[in-house]
């Protein structure tokens, strides 16, 4: 196999058909491991792949071709949700879905019948055919897919390789609705290599995504190096026009960071179509994957750019290679992938997503009518988490500035007193809470939210 930092971009296509044959060699670049290397078997084509045999059997899932299979009935079928909590904030953390975590003791079980010959001889196999599956799914060529336990471990992946690239005259520009951590991400690049950063300040409310892309392109710079893009927000729960905006980046040389966090599930993605150099999203948030299980897209030509935040056996094997083995852990997680697959194949992609969107419209249609109030933003910008604004008067007549506080003390009020775990946002000088709606969650859970916080407001508690 070519050394990969001698090989050319895209060097999976430039190399010859003799490398693509399992050799000696490549079985020595992974230390004991007596599989092929990883490169090679994502390489093949889908008729020349044969896929390893799944050791047990996964579970089977209903088409969800009619809405009774949702609510309360897919909870208590495939969720762990607790009956003594309003649960309206899967965007924190996903729920994973329940036979995804029985299928992950599956594999952990069958791993310890004979850790070494698993370990050695069928566990890249298998995190290869999980991750052509999961390519699929993401419309993209497998080579350019690798696994990763979260999206927080992918940005950093990434921003830190580029940042060896970069200088001082050089600026990476993101929006003020950039999750909070990237932001630090991106600090902590500036103080190591001297790099600009720029903001875009979306104002709110906002109305059309045109408007996004209007904001957006006045704060292009000749020296805009790299724009990031948080595909949907999590503060804001707004959806940011991933492909136009790739498309007034590349037309200036500027290179795409996606952080597609809760993408997966409730969006469809297609790399090809977006057309993003970068693109990261997790499996454990809205796809329902055990925790710890995250995908990274990284287009053919920055192969070579972009290394693992972790150097193992694979590093020089080539791209796939490099990411695959991170060192001694728990894979499980990964292989499960197959069954949160099957789950959203099974069931119906579309179907899953009509309920989860029509859910959430017509949750926060509820609230507004019930509280008089707006949402954040237009209600076409949203995906599966909506901002609806709680009553002006909630803190009472003549409130002190709405801070973090406020919106941490009504949070705490709903969970303590009402049982309703859903988020509160200080937003703009207003307080906002964030819905967020699943396959498990149903309207009447929305309608209990909306008199809570009736009744926070009917105490006065809070002033
Ligand atoms: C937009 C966004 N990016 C990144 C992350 C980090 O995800 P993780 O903790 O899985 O790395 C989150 C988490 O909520 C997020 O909302």
């Amino acid at each position: 196999m070519a050394d990969e930092e001698t090989a050319g971009p895209c060097k999976y296509e430039e190399e010859t058909a003799q490398d693509t044959i399992p050799s000696k060699k490549a079985r020595r670049d992974f230390g004991s491991f007596h599989s092929s290397n990883a490169d090679e078997l994502i390489r093949l084509s889908k008729e020349d792949y044969d896929p390893p045999v799944i050791p047990f059997s996964l579970p089977c899932y209903q088409s969800g071709d009619h809405a009774d299979l949702f609510g309360a009935a897919i909870r208590k079928s495939q969720f762990c949700l607790s009956d003594k909590i309003t649960f309206l904030n899967h965007g924190a953390f996903g729920c994973t879905l329940r036979s995804a975590m029985d299928v992950a003791q599956k594999w952990r079980e069958y791993c310890e019948t004979e850790p070494v010959s698993f370990i050695d001889r069928e566990l890249i196999p298998h995190l290869v055919y999980v991750s052509r599956r999961l390519a699929e799914f993401v419309d993209c060529d497998p080579c350019d897919l690798v696994l990763v336990p979260n999206v927080t471990t992918a940005m950093n992946c990434i921003l830190q390789s580029l940042a060896r690239t970069m200088t001082s005259d050089d600026v990476i520009l993101f929006f003020n609705v950039t999750y909070g951590a990237t932001k630090k991400m991106l600090q902590y690049i500036k103080d190591l290599v001297g790099i600009q950063l720029d903001e875009v300040k979306l104002s709110f409310p906002i109305s059309s995504a045109q408007q996004i892309l209007e904001m957006f392109a006045a704060c292009l710079k000749p020296n805009t190096k790299l724009v990031i893009i948080d595909h949907v927000s999590s503060n804001y729960g707004i959806i940011l026009p991933v492909k136009e905006l790739v498309e007034i980046c590349h037309e200036r040389g500027v290179l795409v960071l996606v952080d597609g966090a809760h993408a997966l599930g409730i969006l469809p993605i297609s790399m090809r179509s977006f057309g993003a150099d970068f693109y990261t999203t997790n499996c454990h948030k809205w796809f329902c994957g055990p925790k710890g299980t995250a995908l990274m897209y990284i287009s053919c030509q920055h192969h070579q750019a972009i290394n693992p935040l972790v150097v193992s056996h694979g590093f020089q094997a080539g791209f796939n290679s490099k990411f695959i083995w991170t060192g001694l852990q728990d894979y499980s997680p990964f292989l499960a992938l197959h069954t949160v697959l099957n789950f959203w194949q099974q069931t119906g992609v579309d179907e899953m997503r009509r309920y989860m969107f029509q859910l959430v419209r017509s949750a926060a249609a509820l609230l507004q009518k019930s509280w008089g109030t707006d949402l954040l933003a237009d209600v076409s910008l949203f995906g599966t988490m909506i901002l609806v604004q709680l009553p002006a008067d909630i803190l009472g007549g003549g409130a002190p500035q709405i801070t973090y506080d406020h919106a941490e003390l009504i949070q705490n009020r709903l969970f303590h007193d009402h049982h309703i775990e859903v988020p509160i946002k200080a937003l703009e000088g207003k307080l906002y809470v964030r819905i967020s709606a699943h396959v498990y969650n149903e309207l009447d859970q929305y309608s209990s939210l909306a008199s809570a916080i009736v009744d926070i407001k009917s105490k006065r508690i809070l002033l």
